[in-house]
């Protein structure tokens, strides 16, 4: 075992001569083993990675990951710690661009301190209770005509989620009838661009993912650049649209650059996280068949259109929402990078560390969570309220200034989908049926969630 970072306790500063006192700070405890291995090991399981770590190291320990100082943290205290910031010590821009930056170029989630408060005030405007009404009125019909089109069967729901948020988010982010060459197009690059994020060989070699990650980014800018002259000239209920308008009460708007920057990104962050969500809850709710008929009444309760307000009214698929998130964070894990030497819980995290705050492993907490592996919605009720024992204890849209901007939207999403879902349809899966999921990037079924779908 060695330890990442060199604690000079005599002193109180560190090789390099930074004020931070490091008096009696730990040195964050580290393996030896090869980082490639290391990371195999996290995508394959991650549960049993994490609880092997825990185990031999504790909740903070270091690793050498693919040429990364990486602090891999866990349990609600430490994501408070980092998330919260207080000293700004951690940022967001050098931590997630090495992973996403050529293709997410300064997109908000890439942005720190004075920038980022100054480009979230605009963006806050796209999310405002009445501007998500307006969206909401624009998803209604799709999502109505959709799922009432949604094949039976042996039917892979997955499949059916994604394309379905893909042409929401045509409809809704970008308010235009695009011919069907170009659409595809469109979410070609879009999907090329996610995709390469998680890309091994990190060149543009011809044919590898990074190269079809940066010629998707290009298509997108070449996209949105084209047609942001007639977004700016009229307002439509879109988001491309309310981004060219969109004001901070101090009067500031976005360039053409920033709505370009921002609407990749936008698509990017509202996209597989909902997917994700909904696929996870449709599974449990096969596995569950009596939280699948407790949704359902609710949902035969209210008219086919929802109002917003309704939204509130849903209160099973709430629970069964929060639960699914908890199980299955579609944002895995969260990294910053330590812009000056600093600690975290106590042990000493030099300058140029990437941390991680895993939203995995304290969902999971058993200091918070009754039997945590075990799907229990009821968990969230207002008599247990498990959740609220510790602010970060149930942290799936994250903390802090970064927290996401777009969680009502996607909530309103997820619901809207599964009301129809639930309202046409039953599913179910084999009683021994577990989804098998691939970690490598955000967590996605490998089979692609198969059900028997039959309509009702
Ligand atoms: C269930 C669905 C979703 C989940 C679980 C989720 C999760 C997250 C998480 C964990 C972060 C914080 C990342 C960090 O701090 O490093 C984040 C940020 C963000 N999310 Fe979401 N998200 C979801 C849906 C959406 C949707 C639908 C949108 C847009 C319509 C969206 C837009 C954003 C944006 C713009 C940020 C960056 C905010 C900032 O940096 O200020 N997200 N999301």
């Amino acid at each position: 075992m060695t330890s990442v970072g060199i604690v000079d306790t005599e002193h109180g500063g560190d090789e390099r001569g930074n004020e931070h006192s490091t008096a009696n700070l730990r040195p964050v405890p580290s393996s030896n083993r090869n980082g490639v291995l290391e990371m195999m090991a996290m995508r394959r399981d991650p549960f049993a990675y994490a609880d092997r770590r825990m185990a031999q190291y504790g909740n903070i320990s270091g690793l050498n990951a693919l040429g990364l100082k990486l602090v891999v943290t866990g349990g609600p205290r430490a994501a408070s710690e980092i998330l919260m910031n207080k000293d700004r010590a951690f940022a967001n821009g050098p931590a997630w661009s090495y992973f996403i930056g050529p293709f997410f170029n300064r997109g908000i989630m890439l942005l720190d301190f004075d920038e980022h408060r100054h480009h979230r005030h605009i963006l806050q405007q796209a999310f405002t209770p009445k501007v998500l009404k307006g969206y909401m009125a624009e998803m209604q019909p799709i999502i109505a005509e959709r799922v009432a089109a949604f094949p039976t069967g042996k039917v892979k729901l997955f499949s059916e989620f994604k394309e379905l948020t893909l042409d929401v988010a045509l409809e809704v982010f970008l308010g235009m009838e695009l011919p069907k060459h170009e659409a595809d197009k469109l979410n070609q690059a879009f999907i090329d661009t996610v995709r390469a994020g998680v890309a091994y060989v990190r060149k543009p070699m011809p044919g590898g993912r990074w190269w079809k990650g940066l010629r998707g980014r290009k298509v997108l800018e070449e996209f949105f650049y084209a047609n942001i002259a007639a977004k700016r000239a009229t307002q439509t209920p879109d988001l491309f649209s309310v981004l060219c308008h969109a004001e901070s009460d101090e009067g500031d708007r976005f360039t053409d650059e920033d709505v370009v920057n921002h609407m990749i990104f936008v698509l990017m962050a509202a996209h597989d996280t909902s997917t994700i969500t909904m696929t996870q809850m449709a599974y449990w709710m096969a596995k569950h068949p009596s939280w699948q008929d407790r949704a359902r009444a609710q949902s035969l309760a209210l008219d086919s259109e929802l109002t917003y307000d309704d939204l509130g009214k849903l209160d099973a698929l709430d629970l069964i929402m929060k639960e699914s998130l908890r199980l299955c964070p579609p944002v895995p894990a969260q990294p910053r990078m330590a812009i000056k030497d600093t600690s975290v819980q106590g042990f000493f995290i030099p300058k140029g560390t990437i941390v991680s705050v895993s939203q995995m492993t304290n969902h999971r907490d058993p200091e918070f969570y009754t039997n945590p592996d075990i799907f229990d919605p009821e968990r969230f009720g207002p008599d247990r309220a498990e959740d609220k024992g510790h602010r970060m204890a149930w942290m799936p849209f994250g903390g802090g200034v970064h927290k996401c901007i777009g969680l009502y939207f996607g909530q309103m999403e997820i619901k809207t989908i599964l009301h129809q879902l639930l309202r046409g349809y039953e599913w179910s899966v084999p009683a021994d049926y577990q989804i098998p999921m691939d970690y490598s990037s955000l967590p996605v079924p490998k089979d692609k969630l198969p059900v028997q779908l039959r309509r009702r």
